[in-house]
């Protein structure tokens, strides 16, 4: 059975890819997602992508309804081969220049990588810290005060430039080499990393340890250290399972940004124990469901990871993509 819009009815009374909208109190209207497949989810695959595949990735991506696409990375090619050919997919992209909606940001870690995001015209930056020295180290190659020493300038030209710059901050929540992250520890290195200019800073559990009551208090901790509540977007890897449970906990604390990869895509090539970030689809399944705006077309979104999964050889994580998709006629 289908319903008006075309989709299958599962006999349940819903039709498939919605759930039925039950609000709770105390949620944002509208939670804006920042979709990190095609970055954060496409770098840690052993195969290397074809860029026309990237492309087609980020352009079906945005019409599924996503509006902030995280597109790829100006970082050492050796350090990162899987997205080597950012320079190629750029002007692949270019066509959708022309969708006011959509912003397109890319990840810059130092003043080569912004040269080189400049000279393609892009018009939205991230730069990348680490609450933890171990990771700084692995990731970048550097202590945790020169990579702010380093994201420094790059905020400055970026800004100067007309850029938008969000910050990411890793381990935020734990770390393989050094264990439990000391909050206060986390909140100092954001608030410097903030402070020099993000407009957005994103929270990373990059090994996916965090947990709700954990979430909370880093939270209050941040905005007592001046970090506006509003300005701070979480990105939650799924390795535990408690990626969903965490960020219901952010949007109690009022964050309306949150960073999923479609299909459940992801992990981190510099941190072994870090799995694919929270899926696009399962948290849109419960935004949905909490009456909350994304603008994302489910069904497209879901369809679209099967067709990923196809080009990567092996089936989506997502359990929503899978529910989606292996429904009963
Ligand atoms: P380094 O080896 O210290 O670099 O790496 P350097 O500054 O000493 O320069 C060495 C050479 O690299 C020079 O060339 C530079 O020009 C060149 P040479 O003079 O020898 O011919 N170089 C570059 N080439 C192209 N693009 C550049 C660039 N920079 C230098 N941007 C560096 C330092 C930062 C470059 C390196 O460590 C790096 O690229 N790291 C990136 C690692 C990465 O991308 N990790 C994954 C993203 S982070 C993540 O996934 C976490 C997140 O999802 C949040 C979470 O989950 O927590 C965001
Ligand atoms: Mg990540």
């Amino acid at each position: 059975m289908t319903d008006t819009n075309g989709s299958q009815d599962t006999g349940a009374g819903l039709p498939a890819g919605l759930p039925m909208a039950v609000p709770a109190p105390g949620l944002p209207e509208y939670v804006r997602i920042h979709e990190v497949g095609a970055r954060d989810g496409l770098q840690n695959e052993k195969s290397t992508v074809p860029t026309q595949v990237k492309a087609e990735f980020v352009h079906r991506l945005a019409d599924a309804g996503l509006t902030t696409i995280e597109a790829t990375s100006f970082v050492h090619p050796k350090w990162v081969p899987q997205l080597a050919d950012a320079a190629e997919l750029m002007p692949l992209l270019a066509d959708l220049a022309g969708r006011p909606e959509l912003r397109l940001p890319v990840l810059v870690p130092n003043a080569r990588g912004l040269e080189r995001a400049l000279e393609l015209g892009v018009r939205e930056i991230a730069v990348f810290g680490s609450a933890t020295e171990s990771f700084a180290r692995a990731n970048l190659n550097r202590t945790v005060a020169e990579s702010l020493a380093m994201f420094e300038p790059v905020v400055a030209r970026a800004r100067d430039a007309g850029l938008r710059v969000r910050g990411y901050l890793s381990m935020c929540f734990g770390d393989p080499w050094e264990g439990p992250v000391p909050i206060a520890q986390v909140a100092e290195v954001a608030r410097r990393l903030y402070e020099l200019g993000c407009a957005e800073l994103s929270l990373g559990d990059t090994i996916g340890v965090a947990t709700p009551g954990h979430v909370v208090a880093l939270l209050d901790e941040l905005t007592a250290a001046g970090v506006p509540i509003g300005h701070l977007a979480v990105h939650f890897h799924d390795t535990y399972g408690q990626a969903l449970a965490n960020t219901l906990a952010a949007l109690r604390r009022g964050v309306a940004v949150v960073d999923a990869s479609a299909g459940g895509l992801g992990g981190c090539p510099y941190a072994k124990s870090a799995t694919g970030n929270l899926a696009t689809e399962d948290l849109v399944w419960m935004l949905h469901g909490l009456g909350i705006r994304t603008g994302v077309d489910l069904d497209r979104l879901s369809a679209t990871s099967v067709w990923m999964a196809e080009q990567l050889g092996r089936p989506s994580p997502s359990r929503t993509v899978r529910a989606l998709t292996h429904r009963e006629p």
